[in-house]
Parts: structure tokens; C-alpha cells; sequence
């Protein structure tokens, strides 16, 4: 009888052992070899690569489709997409990976399911999700009920934005509903040469709109990430993608009842900044780079930065000082003189919402003349994405830490979180200058009659821009008004920023009942 059950227990184990031998073949191999020939990993590589050694535990491997409408008799292994947790640097993920092999990794009901029981399973146990997206979009041959699999992720991604981070890297196709569930996350990341993010196809835009575009030219990682900010980051290939998924999560808690990890690094706090002092330049139309000046501030001078490529007059992204994770807020004096335009407020207002989100305090750097003047930007809504970003610094409730190092005019000096936009803490180096506008233009409009009027314009215009300068230009008006709160020395800023950092640690804000705020979008 022992014998028995055991020869009928190595039976079924061996059937089993067959099965998932299967489903681990995927589409193939000559599918697989078509995936590599791309230039892509398979669904499991990139899996492998990215997490801890030996970590993943898959879930569901024997998932199968609905044998609906055309797909009687059709195999598709895992339903074409892996799903499990495991470890990122120790820590838990849970990770979903399409299978481009398997019916061009498009989405059915189950794929659909097996991605939506991990999101919720993810929020649960508290633990970011990682989607690899490779595919064609909805399943042609399941109908509606692909579409239903998609509204399963969709609403998920919505219910738990801001619960866990939610991160995408896109690494092959990614088309038609496919872009909605990544546009809905945290972080898009995309391969270049090898994704593409689209609605609709050069194909249908021929024959809609009479225009001929290739993939990699309608949405293309570069389309995405110069000039639609659909995508925050780009790399080159599968293996460059993953890696900056590893340091992204680094900066990022579990989840939103947690803070991020703290990072011991080596960088002595108290580390003195000398070379910002010959950094700013005394002429404020000279630009200088404020990715030096975040290099010299941060921990080891480690920069991660958020859409680099796109609206650059505005620099976001993550670093750390004293070991904690900070988002970083900044005009960028090379890119427009650092004035805030549509696309700038865009991207920072999303993500000081992302900080705020997850417990990242925010730097924020201040060198700004304005918001841009011009019809288009007027025409194309300024007022309304601009106070998008007004909006995102007073709804932020993590501390705000603001330091002026050069201009802070006008309306763009409240955008970028002064004192009475929320900040907790207001520095200003000896160089700032906060008023409502820049000396020449104030000059014209005060004095306009007495210029005017003046036998010599010129010399009165320049006096009364001198005049101005000497009375406004200063950070001390604002000091004086309790707006500012210290006049520090460059050389001193990086251990004072730290300092006020650890001080806020324990900031805690109410703020009274509502469902939710209502964000111009
Ligand atoms: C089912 C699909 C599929 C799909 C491709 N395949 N698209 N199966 N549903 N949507 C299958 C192919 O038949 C093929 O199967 C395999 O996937 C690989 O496809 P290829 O065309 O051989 O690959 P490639 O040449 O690399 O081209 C990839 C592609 C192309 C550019 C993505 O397949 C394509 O254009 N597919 C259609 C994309 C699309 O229009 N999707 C939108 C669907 S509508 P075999 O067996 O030969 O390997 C949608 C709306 C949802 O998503 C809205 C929700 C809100």
C-alpha cells in the first residue's frame, strides 16, 4: 500500500514537475530566440535580473485563459505574464512580467486577474509593485472580456496610487490599452530601441489622419521622455532599465505608512560646501549649474534625476543627505533663466506629489525670475498648470525645506514653496534677492513718469534701477519679515539642510476633514 502512494505521489509530481516545465518554455524557443534577437530578455530573465538572487516565488504558474470566443485550443502559457514577489536589495517587491512570447503578451481576462491579485496583494502586504510591460494590448481574440481584464488593473492603479509605489518599465511594445495602466503609476521607465508607448498605431493614424510615422517616431522612449513626459526615465536595454528600477526603489518606503529607508553612506554630515561659494555668479543674467550645486550638497554627490530630459528649465529628482532620502525641487538657471512654463509645472507639481505621497521630504532650490511670458503659454492654460504646482507644495504635509540662491520674484517665488506656500524652513544665501519683480522691469513701472520726464531718461533709469536694486535685491527684507528664516553661508548649507532635516523628522500637520482635495488638472 506504502508503495502504492508512493508510486502514485512520484506520478503526480512528475506531472507536475511536466507542467510547469511547459509553462516555463513560454512561447518557445524560436519565439524566445526572435525575443533575444531583439535585443530583449525573456519575461523570467529580466524577473532573474532584477531581483535578489533566487528570491522570486511565482504565483498562479497554471493559470489558463477562458477558452472564449477564438481562443479554444489555444496555449498560452501562464496566461503570458508572470507574476510573484521576492527581494529587491533585501527588500520586499511584488513584480508582474509580461511574456511577449506567449500570444505577443496580450492582455486576456486572466492576465488581466493574475496582475490585479497581485496589485492586491502588494497593497495588502504593504510592498511596491514592479510592472515589465512588454505587449501588444488588448487580446483581439478574447472581445470584451480583455477589455474587462484591463478595467481589473486600472482601477487598481488608481485605488492604490499613493498606497504603494507603483513603477513601470516598459521594454517592448506597449500598445493601445496597454499605456493606460503604466500612465496611471509612479514611474514609467523606457528602453531605447526597444519600447514604444501608443494609442493608436502608425498603421490607423495612416489610414485616420494620412500620416506616416514609424514606431520608434510616434512613441518612441525618446518621444516619451523629451516630449510628451509620458516617461520619466530612459536607458539603453532591458539590463540599464532594471538597474535604474533598483536605485529608484532605494529611494522609495514600502509604502505610504512607511518612510524610506535610511542609508548610511559615509559622507560626513557635517561635510563643509566651500565651492558653492564661487559657484552663483554676482550677475544675475549668467547662468550656472544647479546640478553642481545639488552634486556638492547631496550625499557623495549622487543625483538620481526624474525626467531629465523633459521641460529642463526645472530639475527633479532624488538624493540623499545625512543618509535620508530627499526629493529635490529646482530651477534650472541654463534652461530658460529657470522660468516656469507649462511642461515645468507639470512635472514638478507631479512630483512633489509623489514625495508627498510617500514620505520623501522635499529641498526645494529657488533661483526663479518668473512664470514665462508669452500668448502660447497664456493660451495653452499657464494659469491652470501653474497653479498646479502651487496646489502640490501646500497640500505637501512631509517637511518642505526651501533654499533661495539667487532670484526669487513675483509669483514663481511662492510656486517654488516660500513661507506661506507651507515651508518649514526658509534659507536664503547672501547672493538672493526676493522681491516682485527684477530691478529694470520694477524701475520702469514706478518711475515710469519720472524717467519720462527726466532731461536725461538713460541716467535716471539707471539711477532708479541702482535705487531699487540697493532697497529690494537683498534677502534681508524678506529675513526682516520673518519669510526667510536664516541668511546662511554657502559653505554651511549642506549641514545646516541636514540639520533642519533631522528637526523635521518629526513634523506632523492636521489638516481639516475632506474627501479629497480637487487639483486643477
Ligand atoms: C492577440 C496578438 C496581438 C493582440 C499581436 N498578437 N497582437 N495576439 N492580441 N492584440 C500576436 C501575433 O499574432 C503573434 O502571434 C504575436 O502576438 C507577436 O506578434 P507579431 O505581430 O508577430 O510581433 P511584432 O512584429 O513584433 O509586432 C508587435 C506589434 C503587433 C507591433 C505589437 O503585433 C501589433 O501591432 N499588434 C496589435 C497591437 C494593437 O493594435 N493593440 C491594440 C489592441 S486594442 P504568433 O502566434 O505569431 O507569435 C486595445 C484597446 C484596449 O488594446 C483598450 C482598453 C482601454
Amino acid at each position: 500500500m506504502a508503495d502504492n502512494t508512493r508510486a502514485w505521489m512520484e506520478e503526480l509530481l512528475a506531472e507536475m514537475e511536466e507542467r510547469r516545465k511547459s509553462v516555463e518554455a513560454g512561447g518557445g524557443p524560436e519565439r524566445i530566440q526572435k525575443q533575444h534577437q531583439a535585443g530583449k530578455m525573456t519575461a523570467r530573465e529580466r524577473i532573474a535580473y532584477l531581483l535578489d538572487e533566487g528570491s522570486f516565488v511565482e504565483l498562479q504558474p497554471f493559470a489558463e485563459h477562458l477558452e472564449t470566443g477564438l481562443m479554444e485550443g489555444v496555449e498560452a502559457p501562464a496566461d503570458g505574464v508572470i507574476t510573484g514577489y521576492g527581494r529587491l536589495q533585501g527588500r520586499k517587491v511584488c513584480v508582474f512580467s509580461q511574456d511577449f512570447t506567449v500570444l505577443g503578451g496580450s492582455l486576456g481576462k486572466m492576465h488581466g486577474r493574475k496582475i490585479a491579485l497581485l496589485m492586491d496583494l502588494a497593497a495588502k502586504i504593504g510592498a511596491p509593485l514592479i510592472g515589465l510591460n512588454d505587449s501588444a494590448g488588448a487580446r483581439i481574440q478574447e472581445g470584451v472580456d480583455s477589455l474587462s481584464g484591463y478595467g481589473e488593473v486600472f482601477y487598481r492603479n488608481a485605488i492604490y496610487s499613493g498606497v504603494v509605489p507603483q513603477i513601470s518599465a516598459i521594454l517592448g511594445p506597449c500598445a493601445g490599452g496597454a499605456v493606460y495602466s503604466p500612465a496611471m503609476t509612479d514611474f514609467v521607465l523606457m528602453s531605447k530601441g526597444s519600447s514604444y508607448m501608443f494609442i493608436t498605431g502608425p498603421e490607423v493614424i495612416k489610414s485616420v489622419t494620412r500620416e506616416e510615422v514609424s514606431f520608434e517616431e510616434l512613441g518612441g522612449a525618446d518621444v516619451h521622455n523629451i516630449q510628451s513626459g509620458v516617461a520619466h526615465l530612459e536607458a539603453e536595454g532591458d539590463a540599464a532599465v532594471l538597474d535604474l528600477i533598483q536605485r529608484l526603489v532605494s529611494y522609495l518606503p514600502q509604502s505610504a505608512k512607511e518612510r524610506p529607508p535610511l542609508q548610511e553612506n559615509g559622507d560626513p554630515k557635517d561635510r563643509t560646501t566651500p565651492e558653492l561659494m564661487d559657484l552663483v555668479h554676482p550677475d544675475p543674467k549668467r547662468p550656472y549649474s544647479m546640478h553642481k550645486v545639488l552634486e556638492t550638497l547631496l550625499d557623495n554627490g549622487e543625483f538620481l534625476e526624474v525626467h531629465p530630459q523633459f521641460a529642463r528649465n526645472i530639475l527633479v529628482g532624488f538624493g540623499r543627505l545625512g543618509g535620508h532620502s530627499v526629493g529635490i525641487v529646482a530651477n534650472n538657471p541654463r534652461f530658460m533663466a529657470g522660468a516656469l512654463d507649462i511642461n515645468a509645472s507639470d512635472k514638478a507639481a507631479r512630483f512633489i506629489r509623489t514625495c508627498d505621497c510617500f514620505n520623501v521630504p522635499i529641498l526645494t532650490l529657488v533661483d526663479v525670475t518668473g512664470f514665462l511670458p508669452g500668448v502660447a503659454q497664456e493660451h495653452a492654460g499657464i494659469i491652470r498648470h501653474g497653479a498646479k504646482m502651487l496646489y502640490a507644495y501646500a497640500e505637501a504635509s512631509v517637511p518642505k525645506i526651501t533654499l533661495i540662491t539667487r532670484k526669487a520674484y513675483g509669483g514663481a517665488y511662492l510656486a517654488m514653496n516660500s513661507r506661506d506656500m507651507g515651508a518649514d524652513v526658509v534659507l536664503a544665501w547672501p547672493t538672493s534677492a526676493v522681491a516682485v519683480m527684477g530691478a529694470e522691469g520694477a524701475a520702469n513701472i514706478v518711475y515710469r513718469k519720472e524717467i519720462q520726464h527726466s532731461p536725461d531718461p538713460a541716467a535716471t533709469r539707471a539711477a532708479k534701477i541702482a535705487e531699487y536694486r540697493k532697497t529690494f535685491d537683498n534677502p534681508y527684507i524678506a529675513a526682516g519679515r520673518g519669510y526667510i528664516d536664516d541668511v546662511i553661508d554657502p559653505a554651511d548649507t549642506r549641514r545646516l539642510l541636514i540639520g533642519h532635516l533631522e528637526m523635521l523628522s518629526t513634523k506632523a500637520e492636521n489638516r481639516p476633514f475632506k474627501k479629497h482635495g480637487n487639483i486643477p488638472l
